[in-house]
């Protein structure tokens, strides 16, 4: 059984097939050509279109914030009910500065359109979890997204990774995002009250827990693709991790797969779109959801996103709390760690929906063949 699920093709894609040269495929220098490569193609069943828009819940954080009791039921509520069935929701009067949220799509759009030569500089190494990434290609060689990617990971000053990758003229861009990466920190440990206040297990109770947690902070850029429907942006996914706070520019491109259809969460300026990821619906035994998502592109413009990951600091248990597995329940997941899940996406599973599946069936075993 250990051996099926190491040899899936997800791990033959990870370990051995990645392209050799792989910047001849770089989104942003094949927007401009009649068609793509078909490294970039997808099966039919992937790129099906959306045929509905999202109902989104929108929660007001004013209330947490400002700790004004009365407003805060409503929103608990309404975040209860959309947690219970996709994870999505929208996040208004998050008390970001606006100034920090558009600056750091414009230091995005400036990067990304950048000599490749220069990206190139700062490119993520095998191994690491920061850097650029050009359509995943020095990974995959099959379904590649149609995206560019900087990432980082916390842990250490983006300033000084950006001025030491690139120069010093980059410290200022590597300050802005280091400034949202924080302020993305400050609203997750709010968001995590709410979760906490809707799960009744106290308000403080996953604060605490994430109080000093880490994080993947990721700029995507998606460029103008000429055929856009025999591709995909990010393929269809759940995110592994606790928490994923997005902003996405006033382009439309994200989709959920929720009552049996790819359904498109529509820009709305000024919120930003969180969903609950494996990570957290394993810590409340799969009471509340990790949706699949994924990002389509288009041929009139490109799209920015900028996704902040929130992740358990790597040594922490994830366990669901007591009280949600009820008096006669079962544990649906055994315990780990975030470094096991990253470890597992990282050699063993290319990310997709049924990644915590997968990662739980191996755990089991592995566990299983030590306690024999
Ligand atoms: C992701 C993701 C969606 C988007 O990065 O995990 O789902 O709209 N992105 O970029
Ligand atoms: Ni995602």
């Amino acid at each position: 059984m250990a051996t099926s699920i190491l040899s899936s093709t997800n791990i033959q894609n990870i370990s051995e097939n990645a392209l050799d040269d792989n910047t001849m495929f770089i989104p942003t220098m094949l927007a401009n050509k009649p068609t793509i490569p078909k490294q970039f193609f997808w099966p039919k069943s992937d790129t099906a279109p959306a045929t509905g828009i999202l109902d989104a819940p929108i929660i007001d954080l004013q209330g947490i914030l400002t700790g004004d009791a009365s407003s805060i039921e409503k929103q608990v509520d309404a975040l209860r009910v959309t947690c219970k069935t996709h994870g999505f929701f929208l996040v208004v009067n998050h008390g970001i500065d606006t100034n920090i949220l558009n600056e750091t799509l414009d230091h995005a759009a400036e990067f990304f359109t950048m000599p490749l030569e220069t990206k190139l500089n700062i490119v993520q190494k095998k191994g690491s979890m920061s850097g650029y990434s050009g359509a995943h290609s020095e990974r995959f060689s099959d379904k590649l997204p149609w995206k560019e990617c900087l990432s980082f990971k916390s842990g250490g000053s983006i300033e000084e990774f950006m001025g030491s990758s690139l120069g010093k003229e980059f410290e200022p861009m590597g300050l802005v995002y280091q400034k949202y990466s924080e302020a993305m920190k400050k609203l997750t440990l709010s968001i995590m009250q709410l979760l906490g206040l809707s799960l009744d297990v106290g308000k403080d109770y996953y604060r605490e827990f994430f109080q000093d947690c880490g994080y993947i902070m990721r700029c995507n850029y998606y460029p103008r693709c000429p055929e856009p429907e025999l591709t995909q942006g990010t393929g269809a996914h759940s995110d592994t991790v606790a928490l994923t706070i997005l902003q996405q520019e006033e382009v439309e491109g994200l989709e959920v797969f929720t009552g049996g259809a790819w359904q498109s969460i529509l820009p709305v300026p000024g919120s930003l779109v969180v969903n609950i990821g494996d990570t957290f619906m394993a810590m409340t035994n799969d009471i509340y959801k990790s949706c699949v998502h994924r990002a389509v592109v288009n041929r009139h413009s490109s799209r920015r996103s900028i996704a902040f990951f929130v992740i358990p600091r790597d040594n922490k248990v994830i366990r669901a709390h007591d009280s949600l597995i009820g008096p006669n329940g079962k544990r649906l997941y055994p315990d780990f760690t975030w470094s096991e899940l990253e470890e597992f996406t990282q050699k063993y599973h290319r990310v997709d929906e049924n990644t915590l599946k997968c990662f739980a069936q191996r755990l089991r075993l592995l566990g299983s063949s030590s306690s024999e």
